[in-house]
């Protein structure tokens, strides 16, 4: 089986993202597509999934079966109201025209063809209810409970903690030996470089190498991928002020309440595994889940809604930003300004828009473009200055990288360091060492709900 495109364009409106792509994509390959957030790597992946038609040239597909596309956004991918299996098995009666109406028929039927991959998935839980990383892990079930002969992932492995990248490049190994075609995208050219064949580097919406990963390095994708270079320089110096101090926060009952402190310009990293209740966490400091005790300037509230934190100079950047951290159908503009009381002023807005479309590097530099338009690290990058406001002191920041390029993270690496150099405060909830590593004054470790000091 093989796809082969020629002088394929594809625009968007009058927005022409796309531009003489010309590729093919063999049978028994992984091919991994990098690239700076906005190159135009989601969209040439939809072209291939038959999302979308190109606006100009020819994509010839020879001998294809049964296509599996995994979105970027969870959200397209999966029916929120239904459970687990219910959506497996919606995928299934969809390619074989299976038909089973019987509950236990459908599990054992998925259990049974899982098995093999060795992935358990909580069948009856409906998917609003699992977390981002198990919506992940659904969508990634539901391209291989299908025989097919394409399988198409994009940015599959966002949301998920590392023995769980583990597992997931070994299903990639089997689907190759199978003579399977696979492309992948990935932000992490390690993972390229160790799990696909030939890497197609775009930049602004054109192919600037193609290549066999064997003859290529970071330091060539990184330069083919942008020209510009920018590194985060680490500024900030810790002062011996307190900030806040958190206290009485009882995420289990059977586990020790947990308290912690946090200093005027300090970083803590809470680093956690996904499943040890590290969104839940981040939450209820955001006062979403249980009320817990905040002392700021030796007064003590009492938090017990998101309001309340709010009025106390916390805000928070939840891990899943189209569910809740963004207006998806407003403009830049409109969703960096939220928080702005009193009468609209458009022409101050514009400027505080512009920035953060300057600090965050946010593409297209368009202050009216509905976040909609904008690709998934863009977005990213959007619910993260949404919430910097003049009164916020302490940022909540679950997972922020999630689907940002290498040099979005140096720049938002760069903004939580000035941000802190003024005298602010970050949480930064993540299940990556690296990144807990770069960024963090201090560390613990999130096991089962139980704050541990130091990475475990
Ligand atoms: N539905 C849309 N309408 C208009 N423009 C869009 C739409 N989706 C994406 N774009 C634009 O197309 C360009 C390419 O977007 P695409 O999502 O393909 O980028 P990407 O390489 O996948 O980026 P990321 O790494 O952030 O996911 C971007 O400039 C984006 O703003
Ligand atoms: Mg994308």
């Amino acid at each position: 089986m093989t796809i082969q495109l020629e002088n394929v364009s594809f625009s968007y409106g009058d927005t022409e993202v796309l531009r003489e792509i010309n590729l093919n994509v063999e049978s028994g390959k992984v091919v991994g597509f990098a690239g700076l957030n906005g190159a135009g790597k989601s969209t040439l992946l939809k072209l291939l999934a038959k999302r979308h038609l190109p606006t100009s040239g020819m994509i010839t597909f020879n001998e294809i079966g049964t296509v599996a596309y995994v979105p970027q956004e969870v959200d397209e991918g999966l029916v929120q109201g239904l459970t687990v299996i219910e959506n497996l098995m919606l995928a299934i009666h969809r390619e074989k025209k299976h038909v089973f109406f019987s509950k236990k028929k459908s599990i054992e039927y998925a259990t049974q063809k899982l098995s093999s991959w060795n992935l358990s998935l909580p069948f009856l839980k409906t998917v609003s209810d699992c977390s981002i990383y198990e919506k992940q892990l659904i969508l990634i079930a539901k391209a291989l409970l299908n025989d097919s002969s394409l399988f198409l992932f994009d940015e599959p492995t966002s949301s998920l903690g590392k023995s769980e990248k583990e597992q997931f490049f070994s299903f990639l190994k089997v689907l190759k030996k199978q003579g399977k075609s696979i492309v992948v995208i990935l932000h992490s050219i390690e993972e390229i470089l160790s799990h696909c064949d030939e890497v197609v580097i775009l930049k602004n919406g054109e192919i600037n190498q193609q290549s066999q990963s064997k003859i290529l390095s970071k330091e060539i994708i990184v330069e083919k991928m942008s020209s510009s270079t920018f590194s985060f320089n680490k500024k900030r110096t810790l002062q011996d002020e307190l900030a806040y101090k958190f206290h009485n926060i009882n995420l289990v009952d059977s586990k020790p309440s947990i308290n912690i402190e946090i200093k005027k310009g300090e970083v803590i990293v809470i680093y956690g595994a996904n499943g040890n209740k590290k969104s839940t966490l981040a939450k209820t400091l955001w006062g979403d889940k249980k009320s817990y005790d905040l002392i700021k300037e030796h007064k003590t509230v009492s938090i017990h809604s998101p309001i309340n934190a709010n009025k106390q100079g916390i805000a928070f950047v939840p891990e899943d930003r189209r569910k809740e951290g963004i207006f998806l159908h407003h403009t830049i503009r409109e969703n960096v300004s939220i928080h702005e009381q009193g009468w609209i002023k458009k022409n101050l807005e514009v400027v505080k828009t512009n920035s953060f479309i300057q600090s965050l590097s946010i593409f297209p530099k368009d202050t009216e473009k509905e976040v909609i338009h904008l690709s998934g690290g863009n977005q990213q990058k959007v619910s993260i200055a949404k919430w910097i406001t003049p009164n916020t002191r302490c940022l909540i920041l679950d997972e922020p990288l999630k689907g940002v390029d290498i040099y979005a993270k140096q720049h938002i690496f760069q903004f939580i360091d000035d941000f802190c150099s003024n005298g602010g405060c970050v949480f930064y909830f993540t299940n990556d060492i690296e990144e807990a590593n770069v960024i963090g004054d201090k560390h613990f470790t999130i096991v089962q709900g139980e704050l541990l000091e130091g990475i475990k």
